[in-house]
């Protein structure tokens, strides 16, 4: 009998996921993986709430098809838009057993212990800053730290359209991390809270004091997966272990693989899938 496969579950609107499936597969390389973005119709930053839900959890549908138990939100935007509903609502109804997870959560776990003076800023899609859901979050775990928040609706489309080397991106940057500093110039620790901007560090830290520290959630999101399955661990045993990763796109994969290595690092291969 052939043993079926129960890959953990990545998704993303598009590419930027891949920046935390990289950090995921470097800390936990002995699980499957199935990496989910859906190209077709991202970016998602802007969508309304409901448009957001549904392509997520349609998303998220597919990827138990294939049989994940456990699916990691690697969006921003989806996790404060669609996962509370989906653990809430969805889950109960459709696969009590499963799990879905975010990066939202993880990254506010830890945030507070990056800042040295208490001043902390948050960059994201308009969908992310707008849900409040990183004041909310942070506030559970450090309710004394100061968090400023600025919407970069510009950034996600330059970096999918690779538009990041030209001076008409530098200007979004600069216009945005500015902003974010002239909300709290006492700014010590920014969270990029989008997958997609750890491809523009060095653009950001153009406009940054030196002594500001710019956090990638990758690493935060692969230690807060390694805890939770070391604390999960039925949910640990029933996740396959083949060291395998396979990546889908609702879009030509063509595209895809062009862009793909931008982000994860290395060179993949997609399929294609429909939703
Ligand atoms: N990568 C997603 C995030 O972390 C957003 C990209 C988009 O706008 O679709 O928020």
């Amino acid at each position: 009998m052939i043993k079926q496969k129960h890959p953990i579950g990545v998704f993303d609107s598009g590419y930027g996921g891949l920046t935390i499936l990289k950090e995921i597969v470097a800390k936990l390389p002995a699980y499957d993986y199935i990496y989910l973005g859906d190209n077709a119709r991202a970016p998602y930053g802007s969508r309304s709430y409901d448009t957001v839900y549904h392509y997520t959890l349609e998303c998220v549908n597919l990827l138990f098809e294939r049989g994940c138990e456990l699916v990691i939100l690697a969006c921003n935007t989806a996790s404060a838009k669609a996962l509370r509903t989906i653990q809430q609502k969805d889950l109960p109804k459709i696969a009590p057993h499963k799990r879905v997870l975010g990066v939202i959560r993880p990254t506010s776990e830890i945030i507070g212990h990056l800042s040295n003076n208490g001043h902390t800023g948050i960059l994201g899609t308009a969908g992310t800053v707008n849900s409040e859901s990183y004041l909310l979050e942070i506030e559970k775990f450090f309710p004394h730290l100061k968090v400023s928040q600025e919407a970069c609706p510009m950034w996600v489309p330059l970096i999918e359209n690779n538009q990041i080397d030209n001076p008409g991106s530098d200007y979004f940057i600069e216009l945005h991390t500015k902003a974010l500093l002239q909300k709290d110039p006492q700014i010590d620790t920014i969270v990029l809270a989008c997958t997609h901007y750890p491809l523009i560090v060095k653009a950001i830290q153009k406009y940054l004091p030196e002594n500001v520290k710019l956090v990638a959630q990758g690493p935060l999101v692969a230690n807060g997966l390694h805890d939770y399955l070391r604390r999960h661990p039925e949910m640990a045993s029933l996740c396959t272990r083949n060291g395998e990763v396979e990546f889908f796109t609702t879009d030509d994969p063509s595209f895809f693989d062009a862009a793909a290595s931008r982000f994860y690092g290395q060179s993949i291969q997609s399929k294609h899938v429909h939703l």
